[in-house]
């Protein structure tokens, strides 16, 4: 029998590696002797490895958007900015997406502390996250469970999303409200000239819902625009079909709004792109930074993956591909569902650094 072990089992297995280099970060996370300390535990992430440190990264992208949002705006270095909603009002222009659950989701509310503090620039959502905020602010949603069968709740007249239950009687409420504004706007229309476009609506819905606790309201109080171009899917559609039965004639323009969108992204200073879940408010926004040869920052959170060949799913790199993103740019993406970690994101950056951010808007 031999005495020792095959040499080319012990030189497979013990291999010796190369040195790697001093400054590498070393995994080590957050040892609960030191107590409980939330932040702590936060700062330890981007050492733990996995999603964790994607996190990690991530708090660190945004920190690097805020840093630049704070510098003063230089002027137009020949970018030909003739039109004065196209100017940018900071060092860097943060657009923020978001799908239509996570305004259903109690994400909303991070969002709202985010309009209400003027801490992003420009906001691109579908159109059940117009509703449900509005919707909202007229009745509750409530915590349900995935597995809640539908036949039951459609007899009962509760509509599901994920484990949220709304009651249908919510959007009724919400028709009964949003009827006499359609008039209202056709009537300007037709009298005035109005040329509405989705984001002249969401403006005017967050004026007349006058509600502190909703993300339009605010919107609409800190003048920042809210890009919609899909805005008839959903609840808010179907009531301007009914409407369209009514009072036919209202007009949407959505020429108008690329128009101010991208011209958004081509003349800010810098620009910075927070994008949670993927569908049209991924696009929507990248596509708006290809019009500047691409975003300096961007913070993918999504559960979406890329071998099916989505846009959802696409790894931030696919867009640097495009133009979306810049090439010296070092973006990042965090696997996750954004209902779990984008208030810890906002913990770590916007509302670490609210006393900075607020300074200029307390001084006015
Ligand atoms: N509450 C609602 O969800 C609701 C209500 C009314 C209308 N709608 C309409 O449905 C259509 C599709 O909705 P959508 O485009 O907003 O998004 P979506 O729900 O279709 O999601 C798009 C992708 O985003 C990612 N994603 C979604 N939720 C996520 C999460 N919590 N965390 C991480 N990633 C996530 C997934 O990859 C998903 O495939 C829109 O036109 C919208 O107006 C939705």
């Amino acid at each position: 029998m031999a005495d020792h072990a095959p040499s080319i089992a012990m030189e497979a297995v013990l291999k010796s590696s190369c040195d790697l280099p001093e400054d590498m970060p070393k995994i080590r996370g957050y040892d609960f002797n030191q107590g409980v300390d939330i932040q702590a535990v936060l700062e330890s992430y981007i050492n733990t490895g996995f999603q964790a440190s994607k996190l990690g990264l991530a708090i660190q992208e945004i920190n690097h958007m805020i840093e630049k949002r704070l510098e003063p705006v230089q002027p137009d270095e020949g970018k030909e900015c003739k039109d004065s909603v196209d100017a940018p009002k900071s060092g860097c222009t943060i657009f923020l997406g978001y799908t239509s659950n996570l305004i259903s989701s109690g994400v909303r509310e991070s969002i709202r502390y985010l309009a209400e503090h003027k801490m992003v620039d420009v906001i691109v959502t579908t159109a059940g996250g117009i509703e449900e905020d509005l919707i909202k602010c007229m009745a509750h949603t409530y915590l349900g469970d995935f597995n809640l069968p539908g036949k039951d709740l459609r007899l009962k007249g509760i509509n599901r999303i994920g484990n949220l239950l709304v009651p249908n009687d919510n959007y009724c409420k919400f028709e009964n409200w949003l009827m006499p504004i359609l008039d209202q706007m056709l009537l300007e229309q037709n009298t005035e000239g109005t040329r509405w476009t989705p984001s002249k609506m969401i403006n005017r819905l967050g004026k007349e819902i006058n509600d502190p606790e909703s993300v339009y309201y605010w919107a609409y109080k800190n003048d920042i625009p809210v890009f919609s171009p899909a805005l008839t899917d959903g609840s808010l559609g179907d009531i301007m079909y009914f409407h369209s039965f009514k009072k036919p004639g209202l007009i949407l323009d959505i020429v108008e709004d690329i128009r101010r969108i991208n011209g958004q992204a081509v003349f800010a200073q810098q620009s910075g792109m927070i994008i949670l879940g993927g569908g049209l408010v991924k696009h929507h926004i990248a596509n708006a930074n290809l019009m500047r040869n691409g975003a300096d920052y961007a913070v993918f959170v999504n559960t979406g993956q890329e071998f099916d060949g989505s846009d959802s799913g696409a790894q931030p790199d696919e867009a640097v591909s495009w133009g979306k993103i810049r090439m010296d740019a070092n973006p990042v993406k965090v696997c996750a569902d954004a209902t779990l970690v984008f208030p810890l994101i906002v913990a770590q950056t916007f509302a670490l650094h609210a006393d900075k951010l607020t300074a200029s808007k307390k001084a006015e």
